[in-house]
């Protein structure tokens, strides 16, 4: 089987989005400089690193925030967020099929599930894990392998947080990579480490 790892752009306050992010807005306001390594902007070490996450990717886990800002002219257009491959989306009530992209499966019976379906999809492949609330409730289930935050040098000030759900017990991790892609950001990768 594959690992289950997330991949998230942050801020160096903590932030995966700006403040008040919205399906006009999907960073937030101020957040699209987080994603800014991954168009023209970026450097061939941040092209490497974007080019892994695809070329690696066998299934994609979110929330249903995630999809519901970015789904067809939100961004993906007829595609998931790695065009053809499944995605499953955590929500409590799964929209009418109509119009849904065929990548996309809606969970609604929790994350062990949701990571359970993916896994079988992606088989040798990785699971990659995107929005701060899929990504927190992996860990915290003791289902996520590795981490990988893209450093973006910015303070937002506010937005989603990366890491406020967790409570107060410690996560051990093994950074195992760091990459400076020269555009500033630094690509940062860690190994969950369990007991
Ligand atoms: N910086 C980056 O690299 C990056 C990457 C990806 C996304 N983002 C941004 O991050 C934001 C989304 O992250 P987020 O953490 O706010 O939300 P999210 O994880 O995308 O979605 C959260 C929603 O998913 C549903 N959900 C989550 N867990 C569930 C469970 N166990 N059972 C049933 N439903 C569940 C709930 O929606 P319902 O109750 O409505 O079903 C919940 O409100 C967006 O603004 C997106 O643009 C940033």
């Amino acid at each position: 089987m594959g690992k289950v790892a997330s991949s998230m752009s942050m801020s160096l306050d903590g932030y995966v989005t700006g403040p008040h992010d919205s399906r006009e807005q999907p960073l937030g306001e101020g957040g699209e400089v987080l994603h800014r390594w991954l168009g023209p902007a970026g450097t061939e070490a941040d092209r490497a690193v974007l080019q892994e996450m695809l070329d690696g990717a066998g299934a994609v886990l979110m929330g249903r925030r995630s999809y519901d800002f970015c789904v067809g002219d939100g961004g993906w257009g007829d595609g998931g967020p790695v065009g053809d491959t499944p995605c499953f989306v955590l929500t409590h009530h799964a929209p009418d099929p109509a119009g849904v992209p065929e990548v996309f499966t809606f969970v609604t019976d929790g994350v062990e599930s949701a990571i359970a379906q993916a896994k079988a999809a992606a088989g040798d492949r990785v699971v990659g894990v995107h929005g701060a609330t899929a990504a927190q409730q992996a860990l915290a289930a003791g289902l996520l392998d590795e981490i990988q935050v893209h450093l973006v040098p910015v303070l937002l000030g506010g937005g989603v947080r990366l890491f406020d759900l967790l409570g107060a017990d410690p996560v051990d991790l093994v950074r195992d990579r760091v990459i400076e892609a020269g555009s500033g950001v630094t690509h940062l990768r860690f190994r969950v480490s369990r007991p």
